[in-house]
């Protein structure tokens, strides 16, 4: 049964061999490890993986490591692969990737897995009795990202990178929101539990799955609740859109919260 691992705003949201350890039983088999992360945008320094790839080997625990962000991290933040790092650990990781990302090619439904050849085996499998492949045009279209110039993976992450500080600033500007700042990926995750049970146009939202309502009928903003991730009182935006639209609707977001009383 999986286990989620709740990490906290004061770490940056980097999940820690401790946190780990707690939430180990004999019965666990593997873990799930995201970073850069999705929601919170935590990238895990060289140092933090490499504890967590000799925890796992420690406890002959299998890792999968989804590194679907991994050309997204910003400012001094870098990306090591926990494979890479634990070598030790190669026959018990498996590294999931694609280019939705990277490319902005999520409609293609292109991933790969790099892993021990029998689990490859099994996934090549199991996938051909179930979607049987993915569309030749598609594996022909990510080959051309992945072979291609890769100026443009640059230019998109620079424009994230320019995002994400208009992002943080803005939501640091809105009073009772506190942030960890995101290193990686394209999400922010502030904390909005100082606006909840507050009057808000005649609505007095109790959580943040109610809050998320009443911008999105409101403001018409909209933002991923984070009971949806196991963190009530907090929320993923986005800033994979456009630089006026994300202007446009964090500056909705500060006006009607500071309307609540
Ligand atoms: C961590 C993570 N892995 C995988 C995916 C899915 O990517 P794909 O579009 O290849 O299904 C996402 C998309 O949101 C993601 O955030």
């Amino acid at each position: 049964m999986p286990v989620a691992v709740l990490t906290s705003e004061a770490n940056g949201f980097r999940v820690t061999v401790d946190d780990l350890e707690a939430a180990r039983t004999d019965r666990t088999k593997a873990v799930l490890f995201v970073s850069p992360s999705n929601p919170t945008g935590a990238v895990h320094s060289r140092a933090e993986i490499e504890a967590i790839g000799k925890w796992a080997s420690e406890h002959g625990l299998w890792v999968v490591t989804d590194e679907i962000y991994h050309q997204l991290v910003y400012g001094d933040a870098e990306h090591h692969s926990l494979p890479v790092v634990v070598p030790e650990m190669a026959e018990r990781a498996v590294v999931l990737n694609g280019v939705s990302k990277t490319y902005a090619m999520t409609g293609w439904r292109v991933g790969w897995m790099i892993g021990p050849p029998d689990v490859i085996s099994g996934a090549a499998n199991y996938q051909s009795h179930t979607t049987s492949n993915v569309a030749n045009v598609s594996q022909r279209a990510a080959l051309a990202a992945l072979t291609g110039d890769q100026q443009c993976v640059l230019e998109m992450r620079e424009a994230f990178e320019r995002r994400r500080k208009r992002a943080v600033d803005m939501l640091n500007g809105i009073d009772g929101v506190t942030l960890a700042e995101p290193r990686g990926a394209f999400y922010v995750f502030p904390n909005l539990s100082a606006h909840l049970g507050r009057d808000i146009r005649g609505r007095r939202p109790q959580t943040t799955l109610e809050l998320a309502d009443l911008l999105l009928d409101e403001a018409k903003i909209a933002i991923v609740p984070g009971e949806a991730f196991g963190l009530p009182g907090y929320a993923r935006l986005s800033y994979a859109l456009g630089d006026d639209a994300l202007v446009e609707g964090l500056t909705r977001l500060g006006d009607i919260l500071s309307e609540g009383s």
